[in-house]
């Protein structure tokens, strides 16, 4: 019998309609290429999108809009299990479970919430936010994942889910796989184009920061053009006195495949002005096939719809002999025992 491939789950929140090229690049480019050698597992997380106030309408295009840009990009269904977060009840299952092995100290600690917190105050915070990465460890736990691909800022989630998986293992008997990141040196944190000391976020302080990847390409290239350098003018990978322009090389290098080294050579002699510029080329006749696939899965919502309907059947399958086992180690009866 042929060696089970690995198992990898990764998940997209849906929010803000378009995903921008930090998503793009530091992970689901990943997801894309791990498809070939990979058992993977994909959700579109509807349910950690509303620990942040939604319009229900728009939460539901958005999740469409993340299915449609994620096939665009390369996912396949007939390779890869994507689904939404929400049609797989077992997350929120296993995530009430985590969290009463999760001490409060401990998620008090979690950097992301302590700056989403600290951005919204105590009584715009809600306790789901607190508890997401809890919801997030369950994502990963339930499909019994060896590898979780993430951009950097992630990493302390999957440090918690390791230590949640441990301690679960540890006081009730093996119920988990303990996964690892899967973080790319390349790409696994694009910064803002406007301050390259800040990574590139929805929720960003300035618009022209932010590449989305379903904006008009004009308005991106705009963006690229404008974005921010320094006082020097020769064109070098250099992120700790030149993070601005190390940040274009970057996402040049992971657009086009071409090394930075060699990027640096072919700009040699030339300026800011005129890498900005074919930067900006290079995103549009990237961008402009993946749009008009992405636009041929919004055409089709009712397809759309049913793709994710196996996507979450198939998921449910593994989900619900992880969370049978889990229910069972904790010590819970056992539901229409005879
Ligand atoms: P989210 O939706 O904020 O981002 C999705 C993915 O994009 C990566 N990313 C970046 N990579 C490089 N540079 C950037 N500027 C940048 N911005 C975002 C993120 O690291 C992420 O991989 N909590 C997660 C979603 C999640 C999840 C999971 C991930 C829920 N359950 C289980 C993995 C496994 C999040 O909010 O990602």
């Amino acid at each position: 019998m042929a060696a089970e491939r690995p198992r990898v789950l990764s998940g997209i929140q849906p929010t803000a309609g378009s995903f921008h090229l930090g998503n793009y690049l530091g992970a689901v480019r990943q997801w894309v290429a791990l498809q070939e050698t990979h058992d993977t597992f994909y959700s579109i997380v509807d349910l950690h999108a509303i620990t942040v106030p939604q319009d229900p309408r728009a939460l539901r295009e958005s999740s469409r809009l993340a299915a449609a840009q994620l096939l665009g990009a390369g996912l396949d269904p007939a390779r890869c299990t994507l689904f939404v977060q929400s049609q797989v009840p077992e997350h929120a299952q296993l995530a009430w479970v985590l969290n009463c092995v999760t001490g409060f100290g401990e998620a008090s600690r979690m950097t992301q919430f302590k700056d989403k917190a600290a951005k919204q105050g105590a009584e715009g915070t809600t306790v789901g936010l607190f508890t997401y990465p809890v919801l997030q460890a369950a994502d990963i736990l339930l499909y019994q994942a060896d590898l979780v691909p993430v951009g950097e800022d992630q990493r302390q989630h999957i440090e918690l889910t390791r230590d949640l998986a441990e301690r679960f293992n540890g006081r009730f008997g093996r119920a988990f796989t303990v996964p690892g990141p899967y973080i790319l040196k390349e790409g696994a944190k694009i910064y803002d184009l406007q301050d390259p000391s800040i990574k590139m976020s929805k929720s960003a302080s300035s618009p022209k920061g932010i590449v989305w990847l379903m904006d008009d390409p004009k308005t991106s290239g705009k963006k690229f053009r404008g974005a921010v350098t320094d006082t020097d003018t020769v064109i070098r990978y250099d992120p700790e006195t030149k993070p601005g322009v190390s940040n274009l090389l970057t996402i040049y290098s992971a657009l086009t495949g071409i090394g930075v080294g060699e990027l640096e050579e072919k700009f040699t002699g030339r300026l800011y002005g005129s890498l900005k510029t074919e930067l900006g080329d290079v995103f549009a006749d990237w961008v402009a096939p993946f749009r008009a696939r992405v636009q041929e899965y919004l055409d089709d919502p009712a397809e759309l719809d049913r793709l994710l309907a196996r996507g979450a059947e198939k998921a449910r399958a593994i989900a619900a002999g992880t969370l049978a086992d889990v229910y069972e180690k904790v010590g819970f009866l056992p539901a229409g025992a005879h």
